[in-house]
């Protein structure tokens, strides 16, 4: 079976049609969620470490790009924001609002480690999109340079290799994936899984 696409382009099969609206579900919830927290750091920032502001300022400009762009794309490939934006809305602001309590060094722990689990979650997608959705390729990949600059901005300034850091960082890697996970109702798991079918 195969799933037309409206802008006359080249049919593609159905279970590719749906990882590929899967995939941007993800991507615009992960965005959104993206936004909540470098939102939620900004605020505490202003109050106790305003040298992080500007950077601050620049990544969440990004995001809402990124978040747009994914929005925009939704509609040709049949996908909608997942039902439970909520989640990313709520943990994304406490996430960056606990870690921006910690100090710089849990502002960049937490920017290094939600942009690196972003980071592996794209490349697994642009393997799968390879011949197969050239335009949202295009749209992950200026997306996918930007979030490269966040995490090296983030790892050049992340100078605690205390326990506590170390650990912090692998609890948000964690609490990122899950909230992937409860977002989209296990959509990541299905898309992992689409992935890895294709051969990854
Ligand atoms: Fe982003
Ligand atoms: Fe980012």
């Amino acid at each position: 079976m195969l799933h037309g696409r409206i802008d006359g382009k080249a049919a593609i099969p159905a279970r590719d049609g749906r990882t590929i609206a899967r995939i941007v579900r993800v991507n615009h919830a992960g965005e959104f969620g993206a936004i909540r927290i470098y939102s939620a750091q900004i605020v505490v920032s202003r109050w106790f470490w305003p040298d992080c502001v500007p950077a601050l300022v620049d990544m969440l400009e990004d995001e809402r790009r990124h978040c747009d762009l994914l929005f925009d794309a939704m509609p040709e490939r049949k996908s909608r924001p997942c039902r439970v934006m909520r989640f990313w809305s709520y943990g994304g602001w406490l996430l960056g609002f606990l870690t921006a309590l910690l100090g710089r060094q849990g502002i960049w722990a937490c920017t290094a480690a939600v942009e690196a689990v972003v980071h592996r979650h794209l490349d697994d997608q642009l393997h799968f999109l390879k011949g197969r959705d050239p335009d949202l390729s295009d749209i992950i990949l200026s997306i996918r340079d930007e979030e490269i600059a966040h995490l090296r901005h983030a790892e050049e300034r992340l100078v605690s290799r205390s326990v506590a850091f170390v650990a912090l960082r692998g609890i948000i890697s964690l609490a990122t994936d899950t909230l992937i996970w409860l977002s989209t109702w296990g959509d990541s798991t299905r898309m992992a899984r689409a992935l890895e079918a294709d051969g990854r």
